[in-house]
């Protein structure tokens, strides 16, 4: 099949690349670069030794788009293009409904002119809010507490008012728990604009050495040991889910949502242990108030997506940690 894949410079996106084309697909990435690199597609080139189709565009360019469409004969859209940074959409709430919401009805728009009508969409487990039980089952109520989460929200129900619409439609919309590590080359990895926001790259920079210690926020949560606990998952593992996922919609009408995780929550302080003894590293740490919107605990039950998808998360924390490191290590500036 021929796949595109908006946002397919991006983190998630080029590790899902990879997968597809090692899987026997074609692919055409869709970006506008505007939180990655064209240098992160050339090195999913040089790790399946095979062209990549890239082009410089934004979802919200409806010409930019049909032009995509006509000139390429697409099967189906894996569709990561969004912003995700949790504090600039509550600075900027307005850019992360028009580039997040409006970009994916833009998107789907031109899909349906062009007759291309499966769709796999990245959502969050931020669409939980703060769950009520652990572990969390899709039909749990959703609740954002920001505005990307909304906009995540927002977007898994207009796509499923799009697919009532027009039963024609096939649709996958993933619930993403933690994604972390890299590529076991350390070809491909996360490349975060600035500080760090999560946990993870923050954790590989101290231990790089590009900053002095990690502030963990909140110490007095109800968890095992105070500290925050979430499902992380390798981010290979999520984007072998997508090609789960993919292969299930062409065969399966309606919207199926699911939950990507391993089941398994960890705390910060045992993330920290098991990156120091991975790495062989020490982490500094200080244990900091807590960060305003962070919930204790989170984690997936990943049940669903094995009797629909046939998937199951198969690395451990570990596994995860030598990865991420090993990228880190290879690229301490990035790209
Ligand atoms: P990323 O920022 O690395 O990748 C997103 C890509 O989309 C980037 O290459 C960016 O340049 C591109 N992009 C953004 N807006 C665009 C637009 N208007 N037009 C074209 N391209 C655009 O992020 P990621 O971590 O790879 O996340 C991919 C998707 O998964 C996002 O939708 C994100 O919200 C979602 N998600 C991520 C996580 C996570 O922890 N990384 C968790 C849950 C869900
Ligand atoms: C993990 C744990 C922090 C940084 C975010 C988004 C979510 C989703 C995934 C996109 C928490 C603690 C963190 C630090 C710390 N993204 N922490 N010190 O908050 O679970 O989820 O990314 O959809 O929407 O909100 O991930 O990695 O930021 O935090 O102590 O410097 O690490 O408090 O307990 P989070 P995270």
């Amino acid at each position: 099949m021929t796949i595109l894949v908006t946002g397919g410079a991006g983190y998630i996106g080029t590790h899902t690349l990879v997968e597809l084309m090692q899987a026997g697909h074609q692919v055409v990435v869709f970006d506008n670069f505007c939180n990655s690199t064209p240098a992160a597609v050339l090195r999913v080139e040089q790790i399946c030794a095979r062209k990549v189709k890239i082009i410089q565009g934004d979802i919200c360019d409806r010409q930019a788009l049909t032009q995509v469409f006509t000139s390429h004969q697409i099967d189906a859209v894996i569709h990561f293009a969004g912003l995700k940074a949790v504090g600039e959409s509550v600075a900027k709430p307005l850019l992360y409904y028009r580039n997040n919401v409006s970009g994916t009805a833009t998107l789907c728009e031109v899909m349906a002119e062009a007759g291309v009508t499966r769709l796999v969409f990245s959502s969050s487990a931020t669409v939980y809010g703060d769950p009520q039980h652990l572990p969390i089952v899709e039909d749990f109520a959703t609740c954002a507490t920001n505005p990307y989460g909304r906009t995540k929200l927002f977007i898994e129900e207009m796509l499923r008012d799009l697919q009532r619409s027009d039963t024609s439609w096939r649709i996958a919309l993933l619930r993403y728990f933690n994604p972390i590590g890299a590529h076991p080359s350390g070809l491909i990895g996360e490349n975060p604009a600035g500080i760090p926001n999560n946990l993870f790259p923050f954790i590989t920079q101290v231990a790089i050495g590009k900053r002095e210690s990690l502030s963990v926020f909140g110490g007095d949560y109800q968890t095992p040991d105070g500290t925050g606990v979430r499902d992380y998952i390798h981010v290979v593992d999520l984007a072998l889910g997508h090609l789960c996922a993919l292969e299930r919609i062409m065969d399966k009408e309606g919207v199926l949502t699911v939950n990507l995780g391993t089941g398994q929550g960890y705390s910060v302080l045992e993330m920290i242990n098991t990156f120091e003894q991975v790495s062989g590293r020490t982490i500094p740490y200080q244990i900091v108030d807590r960060r305003p919107g962070d919930i204790a605990s989170c984690y997936a039950d990943p049940s669903l997506a094995r009797h629909e998808l046939g998937w199951v998360a198969e690395c451990g924390l570990k596994e995860m940690c030598r990865d991420g490191w090993n990228w880190q290590q290879q690229n301490p500036t990035g790209y």
